[in-house]
């Protein structure tokens, strides 16, 4: 595994520099990893369910962002703290963290492999179009696989830059998408999807919008875009998206946030928004 240089300068005396905080938020997310993982082995119910019937929580979720929490407090006392499952901390620094103990919580419940720890610390308030993500982490428990990133310096998977792949013509494009749990948004995402199908080379459904973005940012599926993602689903992935080369954004010029995320070669993303602006993809439920 090769280090990734550090060239981003530090920004104050108590201000870690990008490549740094990177360094802490793979450490943050690789011992989260070791928890979910050893969590799968001994077997996984569900201990909640949230918005609806099919939005769950497992124990090892609640665990996951516990260590998380407490993990952030020990090496960056001041820092805030937003996840997925528990009270937002405020943060005295500027900084905060933007977790998500697991993304992919049903493929985790039914032992899929696409589930992911996305660690995130953002400046500015923890806000996606506000925020300024620094630098992340988003780790594959099933197979360990790594992605990191730190603005400015760039995007790795185990180390290795990535870049995203070069863009294709949008009938050889393979596009991955995501669902919420509102059965009323998913009518409406199958109906925007229905109409994307035809055009495209094919459609890819992960189950973690952390992965598909990251799996973007490795040229692995070309493009991707859902609607209703949450900041603990975006921060991470986004930046190792954007540092890999890709455009992440909104539509109608907002920023990729909960209307809409699109992400992909800039040309892809030109095209996708226009069709998904066409269609009022985030428009409704
Ligand atoms: C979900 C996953 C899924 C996406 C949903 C997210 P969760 O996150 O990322 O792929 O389609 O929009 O809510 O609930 O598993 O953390």
């Amino acid at each position: 595994m090769t280090t990734p240089p550090d060239l981003t300068p530090t920004t104050g005396p108590d201000r870690p520099s990008n490549a740094e905080l990177m360094a802490l938020a793979e450490r943050l997310a690789r011992e989260a990893g070791d928890l979910v993982r050893a969590g799968r082995a001994r077997g996984v119910e569900v201990a909640a369910t949230k918005s609806t019937v099919v939005d769950v929580v497992t124990a090892v979720d609640l665990a996951s962002e516990e260590l998380l929490r407490r993990r952030v407090a020990e090496h960056r006392p001041g820092d805030g703290f937003l996840g997925e499952e528990g009270d937002d901390v405020s943060s005295s620094t500027g900084l905060t963290w933007v977790v998500d103990p697991i993304d992919g919580t049903v493929n985790f419940l039914y032992d899929l492999q696409s589930y992911a720890v996305a660690v995130a610390v953002v400046s500015g308030e923890p806000t996606p179009g506000t925020w300024q993500v620094l630098a992340s982490c988003v780790l594959r428990p099933s197979d360990g696989t790594c992605w990191t990133a730190a603005r400015g310096v760039g995007a790795f998977r185990d180390g290795e830059r990535i870049t995203v792949a070069p863009a294709r013509p949008l009938a050889e494009t393979l596009l991955a998408t995501g669902f919420g749990y509102d059965p009323e948004r998913r009518r409406h995402q199958g109906e925007v999807l229905a109409g994307l199908l035809p055009l495209v080379r094919d459609v890819r459904r992960t189950g973690s919008a952390a992965i598909d973005l990251v799996e973007v940012a490795s040229g692995r599926v070309d493009a991707y875009y859902e609607r209703g993602l949450q900041p603990w689903d975006l921060a991470a992935a986004s930046l190792v998206a954007q540092e890999a080369g890709a455009v992440v954004t909104g539509l109608r010029g907002e920023p990729a946030g909960a209307p809409m995320t699109v992400a992909g070669p800039p040309e892809t993303v030109a095209a996708l928004v226009a069709l998904l602006e066409e269609r009022a993809a985030d428009v409704g439920p």
